[in-house]
């Protein structure tokens, strides 16, 4: 039986639109299934050509592939030395994983509230904690938590949706405090801040390859920085903390022992992924145009609707256009977020939300006792916002069905 939309009489699409369906074609194909006859599928020469071209892409020195954007974050902090004792300063309007980590490492995360314009990490905020809430030790010039005695160690911005955080004034913060940045750039391969490249800013920056971002390698991340010692450590401890990899250990090269340098991780990319990514990565710029035509649609098609608050546009900056998130006015509205997302989904439309602010999950509240009101601007956020289908896979015609269902909806629900 056909499914009804949820006011009844027929959904607006027949079948559903996924949401972030990646656009895989017959080059990523053709490149896989090379890979798969080479046979060589784990990291070898298809992740070094993946690794040479994303440097270049980025124009910045190195560029180590990983088998997440998680696993980027996580080698980050550790090849920055944080661990227990330390505090990482970042945004709770983020993925699981942003604060994830930090934890991993035995860290603390401090969460600062975001822009309300943006969402991304507030700079204000950042400098308002650092000058209420810590010290300088005079002994060692380590900024330290008064409360907690703990050292502060690094700042976490996330260019949240493709959108860049407010840079200049991150770096000087840092800077100025002796904390090193290190950027979660997993929407924003294409991202540039004042005529800078994402990637090429702070000290070590993540990039995302998961199914739905903008470059896709099924899962996969990429780490950028330009510290040639931290390099070398970080190809070691991607495989294991092993001296030499399995391409070389198996070449014929002749024969070497491998040593275990440092109780490393399991984190390498495949080359079965990279083949995938070297043939995304030679359309990122292409695949950016249809993406912003898309997220132009649908800021014309809902400028004027006044129960929704489209992204700003800002000045000196590109936008990855990985995400195309709306805010619902909910004081106009007879619904909750929630229930425009069924609404929305039974009229066979595919929605994203991003993010539940993390303050506010089970971990985080019983492990730090946050609480509501603790980060309004996030809290706003996320109780408002769902993103709307933005792949390259989708026609203009999906688009049209993604804004007359917007419309249908929200006409069913406006007070
Ligand atoms: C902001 C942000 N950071 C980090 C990640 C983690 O990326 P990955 O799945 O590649 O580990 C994601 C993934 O969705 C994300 O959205």
């Amino acid at each position: 039986m056909e499914k009804l939309a949820l006011f009844g009489g027929k959904p607006i699409r027949k079948e559903f639109l996924v949401f972030g369906a990646p656009d895989i074609k017959e080059k990523e194909i053709k490149e896989v299934v090379a890979t798969l006859k080479s046979g060589w599928l784990s990291t070898g020469p298809r992740v070094a050509k993946f690794e040479e071209d994303f440097k270049n892409y980025i124009g910045c020195k190195h560029a180590i592939a990983l088998n997440s954007c998680t696993a980027g974050l996580h080698l980050a902090l550790e090849i920055a030395g944080i661990g227990r004792g330390d505090e990482v300063i970042t945004t709770p309007l983020t993925f699981a994983s942003t604060a994830n980590v930090i934890i991993h490492q035995g860290a603390t995360p401090i969460f600062v509230d975001v822009e309300k314009e943006t969402g991304n990490i507030d700079p204000q905020r950042i400098e308002e904690f650092i000058k209420k809430k810590c010290k300088v030790n005079t002994r060692t010039g380590q900024l330290a938590n008064r409360q907690t005695g703990q050292l502060l160690k690094a700042i976490i911005p996330v260019h949240l949706y493709g959108r860049p955080c407010k840079m200049d004034e991150i770096m000087k913060i840092a800077k100025e405090n002796n904390l090193l940045v290190i950027e979660d750039a997993a929407h924003a391969v294409e991202t540039y801040y004042k005529g800078k490249k994402i990637g090429n800013i702070g000290d070590l920056t993540a990039f995302s390859f998961y199914a739905t971002k903008n470059v896709v390698t099924g899962e996969g991340g990429m780490l950028t920085t330009n510290n040639d010692e931290w390099t070398k450590r970080l190809r070691v401890l991607r495989l294991h903390g092993l001296s030499k990899d399995a391409w070389k250990r198996y070449s014929q090269e002749g024969f070497t022992p491998y040593d275990i340098l440092y109780p490393g991780y399991k984190y390498n990319m495949m080359d079965i992924q990279a083949a995938i990514g070297i043939h995304q990565l030679k359309r990122v710029e292409e695949n950016l145009k249809i993406r912003e035509k898309y997220f132009r649609m649908y800021n014309k098609a809902f400028s004027s609707t006044s129960e929704i608050k489209i992204p700003i546009e800002e000045e000196n900056i590109r936008h990855a256009r990985h995400l195309y998130t709306i805010l619902l006015k909910l004081e106009k509205l007879k619904c909750d977020r929630n229930q425009m997302v069924v609404a929305l989904q039974a009229e066979n439309i595919g929605i994203g939300i991003h993010f539940l602010t993390i303050h506010l999950s089970s971990y985080y509240k019983k492990r730090f006792g946050f609480k509501k009101e603790d980060f309004p601007q996030a809290e706003y956020i996320s109780d408002r916002t769902l993103s709307l289908p933005l792949s390259t896979k989708l026609t203009e015609e999906d688009i049209n069905d993604v804004i007359e269902a917007v419309r249908k909806v929200i006409k069913h629900y406006k007070r």
